[in-house]
């Protein structure tokens, strides 16, 4: 009943010709696959080109990252209208690289995630522990933290869309992929929050992806997992390669 979503964040590469040819390969080597829900987040100046290449496609378009205003005095910035209005479906919310190398807090995670929900963009929201918080057993500790603080008043009639990613940042392009029971525990976990904050049957509802080092010869025995629904993935998305072969190893 959950959708398996696998989406490909591109983080800070591919210029705009590049990002274009990326996604047209994409889009024909996909073409008919609809058991999985498929995203590509491609950089903020080649939205508009990949929009163009993937419309009347099945795969959706996603950016990495928004501001929780629609206009205004924020030199700098992209808001949720101006995602909206270059075809974008997605936004990346609250990634480990923008809470360590742009201070993104859980309170800005917060404002982001509400301001996705009400533009009708579906946020996926990061979560995921730092290597020293693992092993100081904190992990759980961390990961509820993240979801309270992503979720902090937004009601149970708003949150519907939403998609949670668990990034454990140690496994994020290392090449350590996290051990399918090692991702259950905190996919398990993420979910048992949600039917605290909400209830049962939502919490059953949202999907939750893993992300760090999936491959295609790894995600096949992450997706065993009862409460794991697809994956973020950096590094193996920038070749159709590894994009589609990911893909077509679930679907
Ligand atoms: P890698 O797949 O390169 O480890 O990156 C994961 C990630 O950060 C996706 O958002």
């Amino acid at each position: 009943m959950r959708k398996p979503f696998i989406a490909g964040n591109w983080k800070l590469n591919l210029l705009t010709e590049p990002a274009m040819n990326l996604a047209g390969e994409l889009k024909n080597r996909l073409r008919g696959v609809d058991q999985v829900e498929i995203a590509v987040a491609p950089v903020f100046t080649a939205l508009s080109a990949v929009s163009k290449v993937l419309a009347g496609s099945n795969l959706g378009l996603s950016a990495q990252d928004l501001y929780w205003e629609d206009a205004g005095a924020f030199t700098g910035e992209v808001g949720p209208a101006m995602l909206k209005d270059v075809g974008c479906k997605y936004v990346i919310i609250g990634h480990s690289e923008r809470r360590q190398f742009f201070h993104e807090t859980d309170e800005s995670v917060n404002k982001k995630v509400k301001a996705s929900l009400k533009s009708g963009l579906i946020p996926i929201c990061c979560v995921g522990e730092l290597l020293p918080e693992r092993e100081a057993g904190k992990t759980l500790s961390v990961i509820e933290r993240q979801v309270k603080g992503a979720l902090a008043g937004i009601s149970k009639a708003e949150v519907p869309p939403l998609v949670i990613a668990y990034e454990p940042v140690w496994a994020i392009g290392t090449g350590k992929v996290a051990t399918p029971e090692q991702a259950q525990e905190v996919h398990q976990f993420i979910r048992k929050q949600l039917a605290l904050i909400y209830d049962p049957t939502l919490a059953d509802s949202i999907r939750i992806q893993y992300g760090g080092s999936v491959k295609p010869d790894n995600i096949k025995d992450l997706m065993k997992m009862p409460d794991l629904d697809g994956a973020l993935v950096g590094g193996a998305s920038l070749k159709a390669e590894t994009f589609v072969g990911i893909i077509k190893a679930i679907g």
